[in-house]
């Protein structure tokens, strides 16, 4: 598989996922403008993916910063800071990933401002690495909730093209395949930007792993046909009493497996989760334009002019969600507890 994103020289190459599965194409980023436009284009999405992209940017940004002055550095990398946060809202991780710069350029204060720009580089390779193993043990954690033989149904992408490598919900599906078991698995097309059959199909396939490919739609009927053991799919955001954040039609996953007693499953690591926002309500959503809705692959199929209404994402009450799976274990409900565990060391 391909990596989905990585440093060559001075500049960050991202696998252009608008064109996959037909075409592998790198767009680069040689400034953190091109790196905003690569997020909010979609070029790169997924939650970890784009914060990992964000990290990138900012290290971008801060070599195109001229002076060595400590303050004036900072005061244009705070700048840059706040265009990265806008760049896409729902996924928690873009922030995540540039706060963390912003407290790395803070310690640093007395180290030099080319020390500094070292220390963003490397703190941005160092979360590609760590995305990457969060993730496999994500899929280790995940394990003993597949059963063999299951047949499971995933949405969207949260697979290795939506993160550093490997993948939340796609991580815990080949650490299951990996590990023997005779899995099935039922992939959610996704519209409108098809980021299922375009993306999860063809990691999925590529890896040798059995997939059947339906439309949104078909999940109802296929769950109440007992066609499917267990759902799992990745979060965008993961509020602290476990609501969480997922591309459009998550919800209604949710609802109609607990409506047939499917287990319902959310893969996430511990940057996706948003532990100062009480509950989903105050997660942002995106809305993006009506000619994803009216267009299909990049031709217009409604009627001219026609009214069409975009969210990006919708959210998952607590409720549905019959465990969350980290790098750090499993999390069962009551969430608030046990979201407030994984930042213990943190006063939220
Ligand atoms: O709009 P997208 O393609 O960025 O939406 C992605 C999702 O909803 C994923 O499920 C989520 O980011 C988790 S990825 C591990």
């Amino acid at each position: 598989m391909v990596p989905t994103i990585k440093w060559e020289k001075d500049s960050v190459y991202l696998i252009d996922q608008r064109k996959l599965p037909r075409t592998q194409e790198w767009f680069v980023c040689r400034s953190i403008d091109d790196v905003i436009t690569a997020i909010r284009d979609m070029a790169i999405r997924g939650a970890p993916a784009i914060g990992i992209a964000a990290g990138m940017g900012m290290a971008l940004g801060s070599q195109s910063v001229t002076t060595d002055d400590y303050t004036v550095f900072r005061k244009e990398f705070l700048e840059m800071t706040r265009r990265m946060k806008t760049a896409r809202p729902t996924a928690i991780n873009v922030a995540w990933a540039v706060d963390s710069m912003v407290k790395l350029v803070n310690e640093m204060r007395n180290q030099g401002v080319p020390a500094i720009k070292e220390a963003v580089r490397r703190e941005s390779e160092i979360m590609l690495e760590r995305d990457i193993e969060a993730n496999r043990n994500i899929g280790k954690n995940g394990l003993s909730l597949v059963p063999d033989r299951a047949n499971i149904l995933t949405h969207c992408n949260a697979g290795a093209l939506a993160t550093g490598g490997y993948g939340t919900a796609l991580g815990i599906i080949r650490a299951a395949f990996g590990a023997g078991k005779q899995i099935h698995v039922y992939v959610d097309e996704t519209r409108p930007l098809l980021q299922g059959m375009r993306l999860t199909a063809f990691e999925l396939m590529e890896d040798g792993i059995p997939i059947t490919v339906i439309v949104d739609c078909a999940a109802g009927y296929l769950m109440k046909k007992k066609r499917i053991d267990l759902v799992i799919t990745g979060a965008d955001r993961i509020a602290l009493n476990g609501d969480a954040a997922n591309k459009i039609g998550t919800y209604q996953l949710a609802v109609l497996a607990k409506e047939n007693k499917i287990p319902f499953y959310v893969a996430a690591p511990v940057s996706s989760f948003d532990p100062d926002l009480k509950n989903g309500d105050g997660i942002p959503i995106e809305e993006r334009g009506p000619e994803e809705v009216v267009s299909f692959s990049g031709q217009q199929i409604g009627p001219d002019h026609v009214s069409a209404y975009n969210p990006a994402f919708d959210v998952t009450p607590y409720q549905y969600v019959s465990a969350i799976i980290t790098e750090k274990g499993l999390l069962t409900p009551p969430y608030t507890r046990s979201i407030r565990g994984l930042f213990k060391d943190q006063k939220i």
